[in-house]
């Protein structure tokens, strides 16, 4: 099957190699001229575990192509997918559909016999709607189906979750595109994934629904973590008690210094929008997405008050800036809140991420970045870790006691034992745990 991707971004990118590791025959088109060149030599330009080995074993069986001139793409392809970014609109919260809006147009244009055109980016309840009139305004002649099939892979996880997932939704009443969808996520029916058969508007829903509710777990553990603090509860093990309950489940029940990244503060947004428009506001989804950002502010405070009440010259080491670990991605990065807050307070931050400090340098000012993370913590005042990456998890605990010039360690993703910690002689202050 010939598949087209409109956009390397995230999703178009893994989705594309994944689609041609199934054996399809796939080429990714993007406008960004060096993006593709860089794709065309065989560099990667985002940090996915695996995505390079996927990418360049794909190449070179011929099933992986890469360009910026849409037109043999689109016009040999069984499907098109639109996988380009939908941001939030500035000021209002509402996805920006401009993109996908003008992907549609390019296919209208340059599409040939009988075509399924898929929405993966994120996109608003209706959108495929808007789709499909603008393809029908612009090629009244055409042949083709409009098909929601949204995307549920996790940054830094993305190649398992797209060959592995819970449950594959595809949205369209058309027949003939849903045997079109079946054959193209084939061997993943062979494997048993339950495949969702829905409306288009519902998938679209399903999306929303989806991250919303995710967001909503996450800020519910944050609030209890809170309480635990106050009440001298461990939220570790409520987290388990409560996740060992099949209903609840014990996945996204770890509390932590709120969500970010390029998904949650994004379709949250978004989704509250979509409701009050439609004159349905979800009250639980706006009171997450409020907590969530005074949470941030709120993990400042924590580090601020486990130094004493006053950071004022001192130095804070941090540890991990990207918003979740296995990526480069610090879009809505909990550090973006936390870092300028401690400067304002009179901090100096030297900060250590072992992917995401690229990105960082154009986004925090006034930050010394450290090259690794003991040349981090070196003399200073406290180490505060923000990012749960692998290599944090093991440090030697002797070297970054001699390190600090006060035994102080924050660490906002739990990853550390209190116990063991207050054997070390640490002032150790985490979420959610006496
Ligand atoms: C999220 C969803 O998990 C994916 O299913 C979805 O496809 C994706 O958004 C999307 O819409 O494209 P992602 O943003 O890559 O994926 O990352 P997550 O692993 O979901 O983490 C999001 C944030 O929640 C991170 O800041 C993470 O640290 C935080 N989190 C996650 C917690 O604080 N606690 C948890 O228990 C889990």
């Amino acid at each position: 099957m010939r598949v087209t991707m409109i956009g390397t971004g995230y999703v178009g990118l893994v989705s594309g190699a994944c689609f041609a590791d199934f054996g399809h025959i796939v080429t990714c088109v993007d406008k960004d001229e060096s993006k593709i060149a860089r794709l065309l030599k065989g560099e990667i330009p985002i940090f996915e575990p695996g995505l390079d080995e996927l990418v360049k074993d794909n190449v070179e069986q011929g099933r992986l192509f890469f360009t910026t001139d849409p037109a043999k793409a689109i016009s040999e392809a069984d499907a098109v997918f639109i996988a380009v970014g939908t941001p939030s609109r500035r000021g209002d919260g509402h996805a920006d559909l401009s993109y996908v809006y003008a992907a549609a147009e390019e296919i209208a244009g340059l599409m040939n016999g009988y075509t399924v055109v898929v929405t993966k980016s994120t996109v608003p309840v209706g959108t495929g709607d808007e789709v499909e009139a603008i393809i029908k305004k612009t090629r009244p002649d055409a042949d083709f189906d409009v098909v929601s099939n949204p995307e549920f892979l996790r940054e830094g996880a993305a190649i398992n979750d797209f060959k592995r997932p819970d449950r594959v939704v595809v949205g369209t009443d058309s027949e003939r595109a849903r045997d079109l969808m079946r054959e193209l996520y084939r061997p993943l029916f062979l494997n048993e994934t339950p495949i969702i058969f829905t409306a288009r508007r519902t998938s679209e829903l399903i999306k929303y629904a989806g991250n919303g509710f995710l967001a909503m777990k996450i800020t519910f553990i944050n609030e209890i973590a809170d309480l635990c603090e106050q009440v001298g509860a461990n939220v570790q093990e409520v987290a388990k008690g409560i996740g060992l309950d099949n209903r609840i489940g014990r996945k996204f029940l770890n509390a932590g210094p709120g969500y970010g990244g390029s998904c949650f503060p994004k379709d949250t947004l978004a989704l509250m929008k979509t409701a009050r428009d439609s004159g349905a506001p979800i009250e639980l989804i706006e009171t997450t997405v409020r907590v969530n950002s005074a949470r941030k502010q709120k993990m400042a405070q924590k580090i601020v008050d486990a130094l004493g009440g006053n950071v004022k010259g001192k130095t804070v080491a941090v540890l991990g800036l990207t918003f979740k670990p296995n990526t480069d991605d610090m879009r809505d990065a909990p550090a973006l809140d936390i870092v300028p807050t401690l400067q304002a307070e009179g901090a100096h931050v030297r900060a250590f991420d072992p992917e995401g400090m690229t990105e960082a340098k154009h986004m925090l000012k006034d930050v010394a970045f450290a090259s690794g993370p003991y040349d981090c913590l070196q003399d200073a005042d406290a180490v505060v870790i923000v990012t749960e990456w692998d290599q944090f998890r093991a440090l030697d605990l002797d070297r970054v006691k001699a390190s600090l010039k006060s035994p102080v360690v924050v660490d906002l993703r739990n990853i550390y034992s209190p116990a063991e910690m207050a054997a070390k002689g640490f002032t150790y202050v985490s979420v959610g745990r006496p």
